[in-house]
Parts: C-alpha cells; structure tokens; sequence
C-alpha cells in the first residue's frame, strides 16, 4: 500500500538565528527526522516524503545547504515544493541533481506509486506571500490527469485553495482557482488536496475534494479566528502528515517527539 509523508513549513534560517527571533526551527526539523527514523518500522514502509514549501526562511543559498544537511539522516527520499518563503533559483540550485527537479520552469513533479499518483505543483509568485497556480502549471496538472485515466492523485502545492478562518493568511492563500476548481471536478478519479503555509491541521473541501493543510514542525499561525486577530504565532507541538492509500485515502496527524508509550491497555 502506498504511503507519502508530509513534511511542510521547515522555516529553516540561518546559524544560530532563530526565526522570527524566537523560533528553533533547526532543532524542529532534525527531531522531525528523528522522529520519523524512529516510527519508520511502525508506520511503513513508506515510499517518500513530499515537503510542501516554505523550506527556509529567507530563501539563500546557505540556508537550502542547512536544510539539506539537517534531512541527510532522514532514511527516506524527498521531493521539495517551493513556498512564498522560498526563492525558486536558489532552490533549483540546491536540488539540482536530484531527478525530481526540473532544469528550468516551475518546480512542479509527480511520482507514479502503486495506488496513486503524488504530483507537487508551484504555487510560488516571486516576492508575493500569496499563491498562483499559473496556466502552465495547470496545464502539467491536466497532463498528468490526462494519462492517470482515474487513477487516485494525491495533489500538493503550498498554499490552501480554501479560507480557514485565520484571516491574515486567508488573505494570502492561493489566488484565482477557479481553473484548477474545473480540473478536479472533471476528473473521474478520487483526488486528495494536501498543502501547507497556515501552519496548522485543517479539513475542509474544495471542488469536491478533500482538502487538508499540514501543521509545520516548529509553529503554528496562532489559532484566533476573530476578524482583527493581529498575525500572531504560538509554539505549539510541532507535527507532520502520513497519507496512505487503503480503501481510500487515509491521512493522520503525527507529532514531532518521543513520548511515554506505547503501554500494553491490558497487560
Ligand atoms: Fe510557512
Ligand atoms: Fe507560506
């Protein structure tokens, strides 16, 4: 059975900074990789990690070397999606040799599994903190639907299609969707929805679809749902996604850590 885990918003800054002068983001990624190399034998086997954008903070080219060299024990292959965060050149640049990473273009890839297909699009405007799925990159979802002839999708791109109730960051999600809206009600197949950029776990539909948002190792966008809420973060646990493939798609919430357990119910 086909399994992806998720890993999104790693935020990843520069030595000895913390984001937004108060976060660890280093120490969250490497006990998220921790963390899944300890569950691996428990949750898998799993066919890779697809991580949903925002990779680093500012966007250097340093920064896309720590955050490689944090991942580099993760005991599973990954492919990257950029996020407003991210610098697409800079980005290229880090994962050029890997095969999932196009030489030039929009960082879009798919990855044929036995009971879907995972498929990444960009959604990066450059210097924009909202998202676009522009025609072309549309156009690689159509021809990616157009061979699948049914077959699941299992779709990531960083920015929500959908408002969740956090207004700051409703304000920047993706934009003008209503092309990519016709695309998943046309095609005669199930389509699971799987993004990031709010920093926290949602459930919600779009076009039909079921549509999550991945919280991000390190912070989550403070959960005030009020219409002034000021753009605030609050560090909360830290967790990550498992998307598998059973009857349907299933999806689960995992937390960053080791925890006490597990404890026979009955022993
Ligand atoms: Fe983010
Ligand atoms: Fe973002």
């Amino acid at each position: 059975m086909s399994k992806i885990l998720q890993i999104t918003d790693t935020h990843i800054v520069p030595p000895n900074d913390l984001a937004y002068g108060r976060v660890d983001t280093t120490h969250a990624l490497e006990a998220t990789v921790e963390t899944i190399n300890s569950i691996l034998d428990a949750i898998g086997p799993v066919d890779a990690v697809a991580i949903t954008g925002d990779l680093t903070d500012y966007g250097s080219r340093e920064d896309y070397e720590r955050f490689k060299a944090i991942m580099a024990p993760l005991q599973l292959p990954y492919l990257a999606l950029p996020g407003n965060h991210d610098s697409r050149d800079n980005m290229r640049f880090a994962f050029a040799g890997e095969s999932w990473m196009p030489a030039s273009g929009p960082i879009c890839w798919h990855m044929e599994l036995e009971n879907f297909i995972l498929i990444g699009l960009d959604s990066l405007v450059q210097g924009k903190s909202h998202g676009e799925l522009s025609r072309q990159n549309l156009k690689y979802l159509e021809d990616v639907m157009d061979v699948a002839d049914g077959k699941p999708l299992l779709v990531g791109f960083h920015h929500p299609p959908v408002t969740i109730g956090l207004h700051v960051m409703d304000q920047n999600n993706l934009w003008q969707t209503e092309a990519l809206t016709e695309l998943l009600e046309r095609y005669e197949g199930d389509i699971r929805l799987i993004t990031g950029h709010v920093h926290r776990s949602s459930t919600s539909l779009f076009a039909n679809r079921i549509c999550l948002t991945c919280p991000g190792p390190s912070h989550a966008v403070s959960m005030d749902l009020r219409e002034d809420a000021a753009n605030c973060l609050t560090k909360e646990p830290g967790a990550f996604m498992l998307h598998e493939w059973r009857d349907g798609f299933v999806s689960h919430v995992i937390p960053v850590g080791r925890f006490d357990g597990p404890h026979p119910f009955y022993p």
